[in-house]
């Protein structure tokens, strides 16, 4: 059994990257548990403060975590902010980085034509930054979200679907693991 956790770059109730979370939920291999990561309740990092409740507790999930696969939309050229505050959480974790070492991977949906792939060089870039384990390939750029993505979790790409598959086969066996079929 490996745990992944979900960072989800959007607080937006019908975020196409949350469904494109459950559409990689639905794809992922059986024996993987899931966990959203509540990162809208992170306060911004701030050195000065005790760390609150809610970062304790993503320490916690982020140091079971056997992997991590983000949902990045596009804002303006980059990462949403609530993302990289996530992220810089992780890296001041007391016990060391939770993020150094983990196999990670980056997906994200965008209604552009782009299909976030700026957002994306800059989050592959932070992730290697922090001696993220990255799995970089296949890359899964949803253009057009608003056309391809159901809300409830549909996706209208078969294309992007196996790409999708590959991905989290290649994260699966980055952890660890054997797909059984
Ligand atoms: C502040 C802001 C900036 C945006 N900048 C970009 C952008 O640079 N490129 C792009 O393709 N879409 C951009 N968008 C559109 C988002 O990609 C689109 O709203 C997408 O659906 C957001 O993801 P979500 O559905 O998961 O919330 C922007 C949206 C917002 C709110």
């Amino acid at each position: 059994m490996q745990e992944w956790v979900a960072l989800v770059g959007s607080l937006r109730e019908a975020s196409y990257n949350r469904a494109l979370f459950q559409v990689f939920r639905d794809i992922a291999p059986h024996d993987v548990t899931w966990t959203e990561a509540s990162i809208g309740s992170l306060p911004f990092y701030n050195p000065d403060l005790e760390p609150p409740k809610q970062a304790r507790q993503f320490w916690d999930l982020m140091r079971r975590a056997d992997a991590l696969v983000c949902f990045t939309p596009e804002y303006n050229g980059s990462i949403p902010a609530v993302i990289k505050n996530a992220l810089d959480w992780a890296s001041r974790d007391p016990i060391g980085s939770s993020i150094a070492g983990k196999p990670s991977v980056v997906l994200g949906a965008s209604q552009g034509l782009f299909g976030t792939l700026r957002s994306q060089l800059h989050l592959r870039q932070i992730l290697t930054f922090m001696d993220a384990d990255l799995v970089q390939k296949p890359e899964v750029l949803i253009s057009e979200a608003h056309v391809k993505l159901e809300p409830r979790g549909q996706l209208n790409d078969l294309v992007a679907q196996r790409l999708m598959t590959m991905l989290a086969e290649n994260l699966y066996a980055r952890v660890g693991g054997r797909i059984s079929v």
